[in-house]
């Protein structure tokens, strides 16, 4: 089958579109003929070596795919052949076929199209985690979000939105903010242009922000807590600007705030029912209309390489795809 291989570690350019074996399933393992896999930055960082969860190449990245179930392990009982599933697999997505542990796998309702499954548990399953478990966002509070028009970004401005809170979008150009508010932000600040702590104070009458979602860090993470509101809640989610920011802890006592991690890939391994529950809220809210993921691209999968270049260039909004 053909995949998209990383054959040794490296930027987007050193992956090749070729032929790559696949091994049968494991007794309690799928196989899985991919139809969509959704692209996220931690793909951009697995090929590099440079992400917690190592890959060994050759192997194909992609952590997340919508597709049909084609072949059993032995020990299988949830699943049956011709299942459309989406699966959490960390690597091997961007291929015609993958092989994944069963308990990855959940069910697609049919009114989500493949390439919407695709792109969806990873990024609304992480940012409900962040927003409702860790940050407590409340009605009327104020949402914060870093990298708004980015995959977990706009999930964050759309959720927050749905959560009944105010959302303040921050982004890197005035059309990445349409985007962000055209999917539901009240207010944007370009901090190519604006410094963070000034917009945010002036937005919110010199209160601050009572929640922020940071995918960023860097640079930005410091700002936060210049805008951060008393009791505020900072939440880690991501660097993607590179640097994994130092925060002296007195910026946390002056404002009797806290900063939060969030680990989603750890939180649905340790807490599998509390991950079901948010998926069934993230099903309701889709099926009900108020929840629309944004698919802003489909490459076709032989242009994986480019996907992550766009990705890892800032080129990229809302969720990209990659279709088989
Ligand atoms: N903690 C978790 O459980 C979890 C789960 C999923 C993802 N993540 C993390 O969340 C972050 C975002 O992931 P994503 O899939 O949403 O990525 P994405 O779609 O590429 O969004 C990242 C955003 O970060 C901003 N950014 C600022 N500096 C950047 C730089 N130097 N390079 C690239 N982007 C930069 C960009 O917005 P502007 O151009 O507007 O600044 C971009 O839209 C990543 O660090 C990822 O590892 C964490």
């Amino acid at each position: 089958m053909k995949a998209i291989v990383c054959k040794q570690f490296g930027p987007p350019e050193s992956l090749v579109f070729e032929d790559l074996a696949l091994s049968p399933p494991g007794p309690h393992e799928v196989r899985i003929r991919v139809l969509a896999a959704g692209v996220n930055f931690p793909d951009v960082l697995i090929i590099q070596n440079k992400y917690q969860f190592r890959g060994t190449p050759p192997f194909a990245p992609g952590g997340e795919v919508c597709g049909e179930i084609i072949e059993l392990g032995d020990q299988v009982t949830r699943w049956k052949l011709g299942d459309r599933v989406a699966a959490l697999t960390m690597i091997g997505g961007f291929a015609e076929e993958c092989v994944c542990h069963e308990t990855v796998c959940v069910a697609v309702p049919e009114a989500m199209s493949a390439a919407v499954a695709a792109g969806f548990h990873l990024v609304y399953g992480t940012v409900i985690h962040a927003l409702q478990d860790r940050g407590q966002l409340q009605p009327g509070e104020t949402l914060l979000v870093l990298g708004a028009s980015g995959g977990v970004g706009l999930a964050a401005v759309q959720l927050g939105r749905i959560l009944g809170a105010r959302v303040i979008a921050a982004a890197s150009s005035d059309d990445k903010l349409a985007l962000c508010q055209a999917q539901g932000a009240d207010e944007g600040i370009n901090y190519s242009q604006t410094g963070l702590k000034e917009a945010v104070k002036q937005l919110t009458g010199g209160k601050g922000a009572d929640v922020i979602f940071d995918p960023v860090g860097g640079q930005f993470a410091q700002d936060a807590f210049s805008c951060i509101a008393w009791k505020g809640r900072h939440l880690v989610v991501g660097f993607a600007a590179g640097q994994i920011p130092e925060i002296a802890l007195n910026r946390l006592l002056l404002k009797g705030c806290a900063s939060l991690g969030v680990f989603w890939g750890d939180f649905i391994r340790r807490e599998p029912e509390h991950q079901a529950a948010n998926v069934r809220q993230l099903y309701a809210w889709f099926a009900d209309g108020r929840l629309k993921p944004v698919i802003s691209r489909e490459y076709p999968l032989s242009e994986g390489a480019q996907a992550l270049r766009d990705m890892a260039d800032r080129k990229v909004t809302g969720k990209v795809v990659l279709v088989s």
